[in-house]
């Protein structure tokens, strides 16, 4: 499939999104921009914390701020990392879930070209989301 021209416009705010990222202590700098249902889009980076288990990730950081905003319902979310190609963790895969099976992650690939499944291929077999 071709790469949408959001989801290109997704994978640069994440990227740029990268560049905020406070992570002096793994030293993997991430970003992310979720668009949601209506058209808007939130970014985020991860935020490291000097206690253990005090990060949060960039895709969390992203839909949190989302959400916050009154957000619940997602298209897509891009992931970007400085060091290398890298796609959301588990507890991340979780957190996106919660909002709907079919938003699509986006993740920039080391060639450039974008790869694109939704959350529901890369957290199969969940329950179904309840929304309140
Ligand atoms: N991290 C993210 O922000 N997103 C991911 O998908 C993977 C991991 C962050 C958490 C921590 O700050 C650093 O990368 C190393 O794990």
């Amino acid at each position: 499939m071709s790469e949408p021209a959001i989801y290109r416009q997704l994978a640069d705010l994440a990227k740029a999104a990268a560049e905020k990222a406070y992570a002096p202590y793994s030293n993997y700098f991430v970003g992310a921009a979720v668009l949601t249902e209506d058209g808007q889009i939130f970014t985020g980076c991860n935020i490291e914390n000097r206690v253990f288990g005090g990060s949060i990730c960039a895709e969390r950081t992203a839909m949190i701020k989302a959400v916050s905003e009154g957000h619940r319902a997602f298209q897509a979310i891009a992931v970007y990392c400085k060091n290398g190609e890298g796609w959301p963790c588990g507890v991340c895969r979780q957190f996106i879930s919660e909002f709907g099976p079919s938003t699509v992650v986006i993740v920039e690939s080391a060639g450039g070209n974008l790869i694109f499944h939704p959350i529901s291929d890369l957290l199969p077999e969940i329950p179904a989301t309840v929304r309140v």
